[in-house]
């Protein structure tokens, strides 16, 4: 097991990788001295491989674990499912000391941690991540929120779990959709970080297609340490965590225009990317073979890197990027890269060259 640290104080937790973690979920819990009675979040598909595991391990280390199962799929991300989940709480008596258990991708993690911030004025909660998106990044660095119709992710709260359980098993049972998907996030860790773990991508690619176990155990690591790294220095996005955005601006303007579902999120961020690096090579200079390597390794690993627009598509794309949270009086901003492996934040960028670029 690989233990991955977050520094933040009083609210410093541990991500520990490996497999075969899920059915120690219980000790691994019992060490946080937190209250006997539980609430594992799931949703209907993880649910049905992994909550009797997680139950039968936190009952086995005295706990009081109930379960509460959400629809499976973005659409669980609301406001609505929120209060189902505080009522399902309050019916079960959970206290201010009872716990969360998030056992699911990132809509459970960011659904079920809001709740936990929420619920008695927050309450400790716990991350078993099990898309390989969820466990690069959406468990670590405490972001938790709800969409609403005018945009993703737009009520929330910064709010660090206890500890981060990243069990590399639950991949057996990811669908083949979901694996490509959590790569752009894995992939654009080296972008904004890791010159090295861009080439190691660029030559493991068929190894991680594969779901090697060691070569996943050694990235979902690399990339928890550089999120961990970065959310150290920058918890609530005041500056630097703002390079995690890269390709997000465009890639979260997709997700909302299309209708969420249509494109996966890790879909969306890497046409996302693609068009940042092409408009970096604009802006900043980004080599055209950089430019190349980054769309190149985002094919290969069976990812979108452009979108058809007709009219009423491309405005509906840039009405929803201008409702980005990260918009500052009508002025859309980007993060660019200046070679692979470092970027810049706070880059204005023309709506003419963004659609000068999505068009090319
Ligand atoms: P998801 O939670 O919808 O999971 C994807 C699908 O895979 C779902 O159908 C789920 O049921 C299924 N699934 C998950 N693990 C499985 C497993 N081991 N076996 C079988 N099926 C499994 O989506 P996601 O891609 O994990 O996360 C996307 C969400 O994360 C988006 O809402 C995005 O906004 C959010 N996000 C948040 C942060 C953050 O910092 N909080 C960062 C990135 C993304
Ligand atoms: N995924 C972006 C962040 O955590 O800041």
């Amino acid at each position: 097991m690989r233990i991955v640290q977050v520094s933040l104080g009083d609210r410093s937790y541990a991500i520990k990788v490996g497999g075969g973690l899920l059915p120690r979920l219980g000790a691994a819990c019992a060490q946080l001295k937190l209250g006997q009675r539980c609430a594992v979040i799931t949703d209907s598909n993880v649910g049905k491989y992994y909550a009797a595991v997680a139950l039968k391990s936190l009952s086995a280390a005295g706990f009081e674990p109930v379960l509460i199962t959400v629809p499976a799929g973005e659409t669980s991300k609301r406001v609505a499912l929120v209060e189902k989940c505080y009522d399902q709480l309050a019916a079960q008596r959970l206290e201010r000391k009872s716990f969360i258990i998030a056992l699911g991708g990132g809509v459970v993690g960011d659904l079920a941690g809001f709740v936990a911030a929420t619920y008695l004025r927050g309450i400790p909660f716990v991350q078993v991540p099990t898309s390989l998106l969820a466990q690069v990044d959406s468990s670590v660095g405490g972001k938790t929120g709800v969409n609403l119709r005018a945009g993703k992710n737009l009520v929330g709260a910064f709010y660090q779990p206890k500890l981060v359980l990243c069990d590399l098993d639950t991949f057996k049972t990811l669908p083949e959709r979901e694996f490509i998907s959590g790569l752009a996030e894995v992939i654009k860790y080296g972008i904004i970080y890791d010159a090295k773990l861009f080439a190691q991508l660029e030559r493991d690619l068929p190894k991680i297609l594969k779901r090697d176990p060691k070569i996943l155990a050694q990235i979902v690591a690399r990339c928890c340490e550089i999120k961990a790294d970065v959310v150290g220095q920058d918890e609530t996005e005041n500056g630097l965590r703002a390079i995690l955005n890269f390709g997000h601006t465009i890639g979260h303007a997709i997700e909302n225009s299309s209708g969420y579902g249509k494109y996966l999120h890790g879909e969306a961020i890497s046409i996302g990317q693609v068009a940042a690096a092409k408009l970096s090579g604009k802006i900043l200079g980004l080599s055209v073979n950089e430019v190349e390597r980054i769309e190149k390794l985002f094919t290969r690993a069976g990812l979108p890197v452009q979108i058809k627009l007709n009219p009423s598509s491309r405005k509906k794309l840039f009405a929803a990027m201008l409702l980005d949270k990260k918009v500052s009086a009508g002025e859309v901003k980007f993060v660019l890269a200046k070679k692979i492996g470092q970027v810049v934040w706070g880059q204005k960028v023309s709506t003419a060259l963004i659609e000068e670029v999505l068009a090319s």
